[in-house]
């Protein structure tokens, strides 16, 4: 069995003395308890932006806007991360949010924002609008090398480029970046020839930038795998899902341990209104009404709505509505039924695990 110790990963000016980036999952459950307790044993702990403004004015007892939801939760997790690094993640596609999103968490102090779920082009101008501007780790969430060369080209007209790239391949949680199973399954796009990619245009570029593997990553020999082909860390959700940390409610965990491989599919038809796939756990009750076309087409949440449109909103046959199955697996969407999304090796979830005794694992310290 291959074992090394794992090397420091160092984003603009936070050092991360494991390399693994916990990613961001929405809705709430990247908590702050998750992200502070990852930050405190060494790696990068991320929040999601997704509906902060419910979720932390929840949890203080009072109503905050968007921006200072943003702030709290940031400084929430940085109290429990013993100095560590947290970073934000901000769905591109959560577009009513976005830019409040990005400001709050620099106002909290956040170390890094990722964001994906859409190529954030506007990125570096907004960040700029901050006075710690410099201070904050820029990272696109990238599925192409063609993806990471439009960022490249765009943010240079900024004066700006990332700090680093996530590369998701098709085996993530949530969103994935294809809109078909079959381009999903396609060997093109496996995870290792898309970090080639990847990483053959941050050398056209002449950027010496970690690359960040992420989709699939399970244990302390992937994480070597990945830095063998030189990356210079990893990214990832299931594992940290799978935490006595996360924000998933007990019903979510259970079925995480339950769960055969047969259980976890792409939602396509219907799918998310965001147009990608969608990996769900196919018990997740409000997957189950999707597919019956059970639930009556509502929409008051409102946070994908681009201009009045989300796909979800008036009809059920092509998109079914995740803002609110997704809220209520926090339990706040009282009226409504529970979606669970997962990456694809949830199957091999057989525990819960503290975050200390899966970094302890995860670094090989045990
Ligand atoms: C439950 C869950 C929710 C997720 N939500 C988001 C999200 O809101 N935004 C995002 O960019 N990625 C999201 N992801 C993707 C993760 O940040 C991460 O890149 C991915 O899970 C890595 O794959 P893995 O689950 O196989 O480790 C989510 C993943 C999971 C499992």
């Amino acid at each position: 069995m291959l074992m090394a110790k794992l090397p420091e990963l160092v984003i603009r000016k936070t050092r991360i003395t494991v390399p693994i980036i916990q990613g961001g999952m929405g809705i709430g459950l990247s908590s702050y308890t998750l992200a502070g307790a990852v930050a405190a044993e060494g790696g990068m702990g991320v929040l999601s932006s997704a509906a902060l403004d419910r979720i932390v004015s929840e949890r203080h007892g009072r109503k905050m806007k968007h921006r200072e939801a943003a702030a709290q939760d940031v400084m929430d997790a940085k109290n429990l991360s013993n100095g560590g690094a947290i970073g934000m993640n901000i769905m591109v596609a959560v577009i009513n949010t976005y830019e409040d999103s990005v400001l709050g968490s620099m106002d909290g102090g956040v170390d890094a924002i990722i964001s994906g779920a859409g190529l954030p082009m506007a990125l570096p101008e907004i960040v700029k609008l901050h006075p710690r501007a410099d201070e904050v780790a820029l990272i696109p969430i990238v599925s192409s090398g063609r993806a990471a060369e439009i960022i490249f080209k765009r943010w240079s007209r900024s004066g700006r480029l990332p700090d680093a790239l996530v590369v998701e391949g098709p085996l993530a949680g949530g969103h994935i970046a294809w809109r078909e199973k079959e381009q999903a399954a396609d060997p093109v796009n496996k995870l290792e020839n898309l970090l080639k990619e990847v990483i053959e245009v941050c050398k056209k570029w002449n950027l010496n930038i970690p690359v960040i593997a992420a989709g699939g990553v399970y244990t302390h020999e992937d994480i070597l795998h990945y830095i063998d082909l030189g990356c210079g860390g990893v990214q990832m959700g299931t594992r940290f899902l799978a935490t006595n940390e996360s924000g998933a409610n007990s019903e979510y965990k259970q079925l995480l341990v339950e769960c055969q491989e047969t259980d976890i599919e792409l939602a396509d038809k219907p799918g998310s209104p965001c147009g990608m796939l969608f990996r769900v756990l196919k018990q997740s009750p409000f997957y189950q009404d999707a597919l019956n076309f059970a639930r009556t087409p509502k929409c008051d949440k409102g946070y994908l709505l681009n201009k009045g449109a989300c796909s979800a909103k008036d009809e059920n046959d092509k998109a079914f509505c995740i803002c609110n199955g997704l809220l209520a697996s926090i339990k706040l969407a009282p009226n409504e039924k529970n979606l669970y999304t997962v990456g694809q090796t949830a199957y091999r979830i057989n525990k819960i695990l503290s975050v200390k005794d899966l970094m302890d694992e995860l670094r090989n310290a045990i």
